[in-house]
């Protein structure tokens, strides 16, 4: 059979866009590009776990940049529009312009943006944005110096997360702001957050603790739902609806200074309009942030596959996802081990 015959047997009925079973389209993708970080914060990689012997991927495990974007020119075709870099902390990977370079010039690809802690982003804003990042996400739980270096676990100061952010604004980065938070742990600190964001300009998205991997010792207890949160921030600034959109509930300040957004999976899953598939940083395909198994794209791409071959194991893999675990919560996947979020990107 030549590869043309595969191509229509696999592939071409997902031309224009794959469908899961739920009828849902693959159109944005995760792509980790390390799992390491400089960071410990104990809600994704405790320190007593991700300590000095921990065994992170070896470098040479990892996908190549040219690797990297000959999977996303394949996502692209199934229909993605969007692509995020995660990590781990994605600035940890050297030469990253090079691959944001590679990414923005392919086709069909019209955002492409990057979650990182920020603290490496003061020197890399400008080449990111050269390259061509289309906006940015930075995680800050905490405006608090002594705080921030605890919900962080690092020896690194606050300052060089505010520089980072000032840097992605001097560059002309659109930069959004990730705020888990936690009760009696970070959320007493909100409305700071809140004031920082709107003087910013930035977008702030307040998230409620989930429950991912298996290692931070998740309770529902630390949740705060974002009805609460709203209500807190509403009640200084007046809010108005804008709708929901990918993650996140918008909403806009009345007086017009913006808006601010809220990540609610466990108090209202969005599972159902859930357009995302992941990429870990070795090149496994996960279609949940949840998920317990991925696929390795990795050993397709070193068997010599070209496009139409990695498209249909792609697009075959897509059209049998019935993902939805926030909607199930622990029901979802009982017992099994989850991946980390530093390995799954988040
Ligand atoms: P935008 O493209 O700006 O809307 O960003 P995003 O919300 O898709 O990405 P970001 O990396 O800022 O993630 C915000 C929060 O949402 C983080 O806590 C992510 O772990 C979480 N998140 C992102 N995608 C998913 C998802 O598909 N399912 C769940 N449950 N959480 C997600
Ligand atoms: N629950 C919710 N969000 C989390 N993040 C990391 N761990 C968790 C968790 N357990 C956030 C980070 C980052 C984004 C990718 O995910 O703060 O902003
Ligand atoms: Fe690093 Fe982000 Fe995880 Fe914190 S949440 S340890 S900054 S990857
Ligand atoms: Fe998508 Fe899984 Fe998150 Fe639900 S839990 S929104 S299916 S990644």
């Amino acid at each position: 059979m030549t590869s043309r015959t595969i191509f229509m047997i696999f592939w071409g009925p997902y031309c224009g866009g794959v469908e899961d079973t739920r009828g849902r389209g693959l159109r944005d993708l995760r792509v980790s590009v390390t799992d390491r970080c400089n960071f410990r914060c104990p809600y994704c990689m405790p320190r007593e776990l991700f300590g000095p012997d921990h065994a992170f991927l070896p470098r040479a495990e990892l996908l190549s940049f040219e690797e990297i974007a000959k999977l996303v020119r394949v996502f692209a075709g199934l229909g993605v529009t969007k692509v995020r870099l995660t990590g781990g902390e994605p600035l940890l990977r050297r030469d990253l312009q090079v691959l944001v370079g590679e990414i923005a010039a392919l086709p069909g690809i019209t955002d492409l943006a990057l979650t990182t802690n920020g603290s490496l982003l003061a020197e890399l804003a400008q080449p990111l944005a050269a390259a061509g990042l289309s906006r940015i996400t930075v995680s800050l739980d905490s405006l608090d110096p002594t705080a921030f270096r605890l919900l962080a676990d690092t020896r690194l100061p606050l300052e060089s997360v505010l520089d980072g952010i000032a840097a992605a604004d001097a560059a002309g980065l659109p930069v959004k702001l990730n705020t888990v938070l936690r009760k009696g742990v970070n959320d007493a600190g909100l409305l700071d957050l809140v004031e920082y964001a709107r003087a910013g300009g930035h977008t702030l998205r307040v998230i409620e603790y989930m429950d991912v991997g298996s290692t931070n010792g998740w309770v529902h207890d630390e949740v705060v739902p974002s009805a609460q949160v709203r209500a807190r921030i509403a009640a200084v600034h007046p809010l108005e609806p804008l709708g929901d959109e990918g993650t996140a509930e918008r909403w806009r300040y009345a007086d017009g200074a913006g808006e601010v957004g809220f990540v609610s999976s466990v108090s209202k899953p969005f599972c159902g309009t859930c357009t995302r598939a992941r990429l870990t940083a070795i090149g496994e395909l996960f279609t949940c942030l949840f998920a317990t198994k991925g696929t390795d794209l990795r050993a397709v791409l070193r068997s010599g596959a070209d496009d139409e071959e990695l498209a249909a194991v792609v697009g075959g893999r897509w059209a049998t996802r019935d993902d939805r675990y926030s909607e199930l919560r622990g029901a979802g996947t009982p017992g099994l081990p989850k991946p980390e979020m530093s390995y799954l990107g988040g």
